[in-house]
């Protein structure tokens, strides 16, 4: 029995230096990679429809909260990845400091993060490009393939959502740097975007004050009869918010690819985490002041605040900067996904095959290609709007979990690393305590997804990873 636990809870030692990666990003990559990931569906779609049915101008209060919460999420992040810059992100921060069985558990919400969160964000992709084929140049798919209707037994098909989540895994299958270059192009792209709705919304259609009157909405009923606004709101739309800050960790999934990691890892994910929460505030501020919140209910909520006024070329080019925005989202939580599935595999923890590396590309081959094939038949088939909350719970699990595990260090004394969370003992408890605060404005069905996700995880782990482990341990 004793040997049992001592199994289930034993550490790893990485050996950090070494790694079958080869070292290319640097520190413009990696912001890159972390912006890349962040912004995306969330502020481009979600922020209207959170705005019109939970919180309404108080929004700008939901994103602040979420972005305190990440913040210091991202500070521990920063001192991990300093101390242990090896791939594998939180899996292997808990694996070092907590042991095997909650180190599964957190990887096994990982993959929930990266994985979903690439399915959820190509349906959207495919709704904005549809959508503009059909405005701009009148081309109409038949309902039958755009999830409009069932095809069998109930199901509907997403035929682009299907096809681009397997464009962007041949990509990531090609090479990491490659992947880092178009994602750099398309970061430009979004920040130019993000950067014209605030200037056209501020210095030429102008704030009016009465759309933010009052700013915090009364309690009352919203469109779809759910109790909303008020303070309750804020919590609520804060809760869901919160799927736009995820993917700053995704910068710590590469660390082994990372030149000088222990400087460079860190210093991406807080300039890559400042940045979009900067955006993040501003954006928002800016698109209910412009708009009544009412009104922004639909897919495209920052090119319709555009249209509202007229400005009908630059919400058009708005709505063609998020389609480019959030493939970058689907690249880097992709590469994500492959990485926690490699450093999984790796440990026995996973199927061994996951952790092969190409011999031409240098990439985890398997993983990705189980990973196109996976995904894309959950983004053609399954509408995941709702699962974006589920992706929340999953990953604000995983913050949890790390934000224990420096006060674990910091209790043991550990010596390393080149960053350190300051006044931990300060800021940590207010992170887990802004956690479970933001989480319990989640419905009690996603808590219960979220319970039904971790009870699969630990049957895979008492059937599989808990005796291969051992195997790759020998
Ligand atoms: N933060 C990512 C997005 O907003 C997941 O699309």
């Amino acid at each position: 029995m004793n040997k049992f636990f001592s199994e289930l809870f034993r550490k790893k030692v990485y050996d950090v230096e070494k790694t079958q990666f080869v070292r290319k990003l640097g520190v413009l990559d990696l912001t890159g990679i972390g912006i890349g990931a962040i912004i995306g569906a969330g502020i481009f779609v979600i922020t209207g429809q959170v705005a019109a049915n939970y919180a309404g101008p108080a929004i700008v209060l939901s994103f602040i909260l979420a972005g305190l919460t990440v913040l210091i999420s991202a500070l521990v992040y920063a001192e991990l990845s300093s101390r242990y810059p090896i791939t594998g992100s939180a899996y292997s921060y808990t694996y070092v400091s907590f042991g095997e069985f909650l180190a599964w558990l957190v990887g096994w919400n990982l993959l929930l993060e990266y994985g979903v969160s690439v399915a959820a964000v190509a349906s959207g992709w495919s709704g904005y490009f549809r959508s503009l084929l059909e405005k701009g140049l009148n081309i109409h798919f038949p309902d039958v393939i755009s999830g409009k209707v069932p095809i069998f037994f109930g199901l509907h098909f997403d035929l682009i959502a299907f096809l681009v989540v397997i464009l962007v895994f041949i990509l990531l299958f090609i090479g990491i740097k490659e992947s880092s270059n178009v994602n750099l192009f398309i970061v430009f792209i979004k920040l130019f975007t993000l950067g014209l709705f605030l200037a056209v919304g501020l210095f030429i259609v102008g704030i009016d004050f009465s759309n933010l009157n009052p700013f915090v909405p009364p309690p009352g009923e919203n469109i779809k009869g759910e109790s909303a606004y008020g303070w309750f709101g804020v919590l609520r739309a804060a809760s869901i918010i919160i799927f736009a800050y995820l993917g700053f960790d995704a910068v710590s999934t590469v660390a082994e690819e990372a030149k000088e990691p222990r400087k460079t890892v860190p210093l991406g994910v807080l300039l890559a985490l400042l940045i979009s929460t900067f955006l993040y505030i501003s954006v928002s501020f800016v698109l209910v002041g412009i708009a009544p919140y009412k009104e922004l209910n639909v897919s495209d909520p920052l090119a319709k605040a555009m249209y509202i006024h007229g400005q009908n070329l630059v919400g058009n080019i708005i709505a063609i900067g998020a389609i480019i925005t959030i493939t970058s989202v689907m690249i880097t939580m992709g590469l994500g996904f492959t990485r926690i599935a490699y450093a999984l595999a790796r440990d026995g923890l996973l199927f061994s095959a996951f952790s092969n590396i190409h011999p031409k590309f240098k990439t985890p081959y398997v993983s990705t290609i189980v990973g196109a094939i996976l995904l894309s038949i959950l983004a053609g088939f399954v509408p995941l709007t709702e699962l974006a909350e589920l992706v929340n719970i999953g990953t604000l699990f995983a913050y949890f979990v790390v934000g224990l595990a420096v006060l674990y260090l910091r209790i043991k004394k550990e010596p390393g690393g080149t960053y350190r969370v300051p006044i931990p003992w300060i800021l940590i408890p207010i992170n887990l305590g802004l956690i479970i605060f933001v989480t319990s404005g989640l419905p009690p069905l996603t808590w219960m997804r979220f319970i039904i996700w971790l009870v699969i995880g630990i049957l895979i782990y008492a059937l599989y990873g808990y005796a291969y482990s051992r195997k790759v341990w020998k």
